[in-house]
């Protein structure tokens, strides 16, 4: 059987860090290092703030190791919503806070040798020209010049595309080797409890002053109802030889649509998404697709990701929950994780040092749950918790479903998946199943 592992984690060999063994003290503890973790705790060093990251099994072998790697400020056909639902002063920081990321990507990725380049991204829609409309205007508003595109070099007929210039693709992990190399990391150390100014691991105990948990799902569960907050999608990718090279990256508006972009000889093709736990298109999709498409091209890699969703498309960043002081959280990019997690760093800095910063309102995790998403989510859940199953999640008790793509048993609810024996795979559930 072949398992699933991104071209990015096959292609870079990471250096080795040491698990901790003795207890420590330090002014900022990072819990994760995945791309949040790791650029916080690049991002603070930089200021000569003292800084450990701590991770339960390997740098980037999370979400970040299994993604496109796609930086854009383009995050689907997101600001005619962002515009209705927060007015034009949230919208247009939102837009300005994700397009200083790209660009502060590009200074970073001057000095790491990452295949960095600049691309045009696209975002398209099969049948929804007047979406495509709306997203324009919005953007128009919002003072940025965005571009219709009525043809795509993609293999099915598209109503047009909107079209952000200048953005950028590169290697996550060629990435990430760098930004970790003076970095105080201990891999393999798992957090087992966790109070406002000390955590404890299986072998030590590390005292801190601040707390970030970029854990991708936050896993203190009873603080921040992030449980409530936050949904989980699943999504696809195959790595392709001797298909095609499209020069640019292209990503459906919808949910369950396609993406594509290119890396070296290989074209990625992403897709076959569902709600974790749902049934969908997974690699098999994307399989039928290429063999339609590119019949004469090779898979050579395949992977998955895990994406967290948040009520209102906005990520979650700040203070863990209202009375916090001490503990700070980065999730809920969407599928946007590059550009959130270089605006988690700077944010999650800023606050940590005691500097203002005027994004705080938009990302605060503490802002109104009351979201159609939110309902949506309860209808969810009752419906899983009522129906009958041969196990049930050990997070809140929802109906388990086997996922016979990846092997899982995986969660509707809020998204926890574990092995097919019983490993946990994802949280929020905090252990193994019984
Ligand atoms: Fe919450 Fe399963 S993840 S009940």
């Amino acid at each position: 059987m072949r398992y699933p592992v991104s071209l990015w984690m096959k292609t870079q060999t990471l250096q080795k860090k040491n698990s901790l063994d003795k207890n420590i003290r330090t002014d900022v503890l990072v819990i994760g290092a995945g791309l949040a973790g790791i650029l916080s705790a690049y991002m603070l060093k930089e200021k000569g703030i003292d800084c450990v990251v701590v991770e339960r099994n390997r740098i980037m072998g999370g979400e970040s190791g299994n993604t496109t790697a796609k930086i854009t400020a383009q995050h689907g056909l997101i600001y005619s919503k962002l515009l209705s639902d927060l007015g034009t002063e949230k919208a247009k920081l939102y837009l300005k806070t994700n397009n200083d990321a790209v660009n502060r990507y590009e200074k970073l990725c001057r000095k790491i040798d990452c295949d960095f380049e600049k691309k045009d991204n696209f975002v398209y829609s099969i049948n929804n020209r007047r979406k495509l409309q709306s997203e324009l205007d919005a953007l128009d508003k919002l003072g940025f010049s965005a571009e219709f595109q009525k043809e795509l070099p993609l293999p099915m007929t598209v109503a047009g595309a909107v079209k952000f210039s200048n953005q950028a693709q590169f290697h996550p992990v060629k990435f990430a080797s760098e930004i970790i190399r003076d970095l105080d990391i201990y891999e393999n150390t798992p957090v087992k409890e966790i109070s406002d100014s000390a955590v404890i691991t299986p072998q030590g105990t590390i005292k801190a002053d601040y707390i970030i948990v970029a854990t991708h799902f936050p896993f203190i569960n009873n603080h921040g109802a992030y449980f409530m907050k936050l949904y989980q999608h699943r999504s696809y990718v195959i790595a392709l030889q001797n298909a095609k090279d499209y020069d640019g990256m292209y990503v459906d508006e919808k949910d369950t649509g396609m993406s594509f972009r290119n890396y070296k000889d290989f074209l990625l093709v992403g897709g076959g998404d569902h709600r974790t736990g749902k049934n969908g298109g997974n690699w098999r999709e994307l399989r039928d697709f290429s063999k339609i498409n590119y019949p004469g091209a090779a898979e050579k890699y395949f992977w998955a990701a895990q994406d967290c969703m948040s009520l209102d498309g906005v990520p979650y960043i700040g203070k863990y929950h209202k009375g916090s002081s001490k503990i700070y959280v980065a999730t809920g990019f969407n599928k946007w994780g590059m550009t959130g997690s270089l605006v988690a760093a700077e944010l999650l800095t800023n606050l940590v040092s005691s500097v203002k910063d005027e994004r705080e309102e938009l990302f605060s995790p503490s802002r109104s749950i009351l979201k159609p998403q939110l309902f949506l989510n309860g209808i969810e859940s009752v419906i899983s918790f009522i129906t009958p199953a041969k196990k049930r999640c050990p997070h809140l008790g929802c109906a388990l479903r086997w996922n016979s793509a990846e092997h899982s048993w995986d969660c509707p609810c809020h998204g926890s998946r574990f092995d097919e024996n019983g490993k946990l795979l994802d949280n929020p559930a905090n252990g193994d199943l019984p």
